[in-house]
């Protein structure tokens, strides 16, 4: 192997088809023992050379001829074809190493005619990822068929974005990050859209998992309610407006009475609410418009006049809390309702300190979450111990903002070039390492970028899991009918 050229963070280096012992993604260490560059190969070509389409046509001509034997007594041929056969490797330098210290500024390259290359073990990219962290460290999956490790420790504090094309695997990474997280004794609240959460307790053979004894599944209006003065006005107001899309006049008419049945009672049930809007004299189109909003509320059944404990169900155990509101099988506005109660509530109880900070996992959020929330989320809420984990198919359902913001980003494989674009424009690493690496990506690998790998892009396999999983997709054409039918 020899470099050709470098342009920027991209190397060009030339080899022979029999060099080509390596995969797309993976590293080459160039260089010494002391000094090299760490580089990632992204693609593989043919290298151009002068007259190489009349050689090429020469050869189509003469290959079409029968008994036709072309004179080559000193057998240059071979040794041409060799020449013609070189391949071009386009890699991006990711870092340069000098003596253990790595650098994204340093002018130093290897010697052109002398350097080594040399593919480095997945042992030597986790040490070279994990920037001197060897705490929380977790199994996550393979690396060049070796076992690779990342460490929780990069996680936490963090926002995170799993995306990548239908069944490629998003799911499968967040529950096994879920575990990860949990062993360590952390906290996780899953806003679980598809029911697919819901049997983390379970081992794929049907038997207890790690997580059965941090698992709580949240069923709003059954073993998960909310009270009105738990919530608060403004909150109230808040799912009012947001939810129920109710107007100005209407929640100012809402707030007034609702301030004068507090005087009264000192806690505000949602009956007692609904009888004082009833009586209270308002104008009647105001009225109708608060006391639909307000049946629909009480019929949803979420609010009740005890609220469950959310500070209690949120407290840190050894073994980890995994906390899975499930979402499925709500009427999209009651859902809003559950999601935009959780967060307000989440939003007190940690800036109170009441609870230490957690993950929260949130799968195609776009169906729940309003728009100003994202921000919220990304910022305020960040700071005060909420660590968003956004999973989703559609990439342009995340506003920008959350991607700018995003310190690590899980990319699975992606086919559309719409999609590949929004991502391409977004990471923190060069668009054509992203738009050839994730139309390449097989299923199950996906590129792993940001403060985890500390920026040294990784193509990680993600590893099985035991754990049981929900939500695939049903088919109307099982396996065993095909079969049948072939029979
Ligand atoms: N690394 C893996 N090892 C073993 N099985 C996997 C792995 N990744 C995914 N799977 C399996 O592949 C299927 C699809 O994965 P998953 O549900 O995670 O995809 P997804 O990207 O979340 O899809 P969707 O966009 O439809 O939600 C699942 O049955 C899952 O169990
Ligand atoms: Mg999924």
């Amino acid at each position: 192997m020899k470099i050709l050229h470098k342009k920027g963070d991209s190397i060009e280096i030339l080899c022979t088809p029999t060099e080509l012992n390596f995969e797309i993604g993976d590293y080459i260490k160039i260089g010494d023992e002391e000094r090299y560059l760490l580089t990632q190969v992204i693609d593989v070509g043919y290298v151009d050379f002068p007259g190489e389409v009349e050689d090429l046509l020469r050869d189509l001509v003469v290959d079409g001829m029968e008994n036709v034997s072309v004179l080559d007594p000193y057998n240059t041929a071979s040794l041409s074809m060799m020449v013609r056969e070189a391949r071009t490797v386009t890699a991006k330098v990711r870092a340069v190493v000098d003596r253990g210290v790595s650098s994204h500024t340093s002018p130093w390259l290897p010697n052109r005619y002398s350097a080594r290359f040399e593919k480095p073990s997945a042992g030597f990219l986790e040490e070279m990822t994990a920037g001197g962290e060897n705490s929380l460290l977790f199994e996550a999956g393979t690396v060049c068929g070796e076992e690779f490790h990342l460490s929780l420790s990069r996680l936490d504090g963090s926002l995170t974005i799993i995306t990548g094309k239908k069944e490629s695997g998003k799911s499968h990474l967040a529950k096994i990050l879920v575990e990860a997280i949990a062993s360590f004794g952390g906290t996780v609240l899953i806003f679980d859209v598809n029911g697919e959460y819901l049997n983390l307790d379970k081992t794929v053979d049907g038997g207890r998992s790690r997580l059965a004894g941090s698992f709580t599944v949240l069923n709003p209006g059954q073993n998960f309610t909310a009270s009105l003065s738990d919530m608060g006005l403004k909150t109230f107001l808040d799912i009012l407006e947001h939810v129920y899309l109710t107007p100005a006049t209407s929640l100012r008419e809402l707030a007034r009475v609702w301030r004068k049945l507090e005087f009264k009672t000192r806690h505000v049930v949602l009956h007692e609410l609904i009888e004082a809007v009833e009586k209270e004299p308002m104008n009647e189109a105001v009225r109708d418009a608060i006391l639909s909003r307000l049946q629909s509320i009480e019929s949803s059944g979420f609010i009740a006049e005890k609220a469950s404990d959310l500070v209690a169900l949120l407290q840190k155990r050894p073994s980890g809390n995994v906390l899975v509101a499930n979402l499925s099988n709500l009427m999209p506005g009651v859902r809003r309702l559950v999601v935009e109660y959780l967060l307000s509530r989440l939003s007190s109880i940690l800036s109170q300190n009441k609870a230490e900070p957690l993950f929260l996992f949130a799968e195609e959020a776009h169906l729940y979450l309003r728009e100003t929330y994202w921000e919220d989320l990304v910022t305020r809420m960040r700071h005060i111990g909420l660590f968003p984990i956004f999973v989703t198919n559609q990439p342009d359902t995340i506003p920008e903002l959350v991607y700018r913001q995003a310190d690590n980003i899980f990319l699975f494989n992606f086919t559309n070039d719409n999609d590949l674009e929004r991502i391409a424009k977004i990471t923190k690493i060069d668009s054509e390492t992203v738009r050839i690496l994730a139309k390449k990506m097989p299923p199950r690998h996906c590129l792993v970028l940001g403060k985890v790998v500390s920026d040294i892009p990784v193509l990680l396999r993600v590893r099985p899991s035991s754990l049981q999983t929900l939500g695939k997709t049903k088919f109307f054409f099982k396996k065993v009918d095909a079969v049948q039918m072939k029979g």
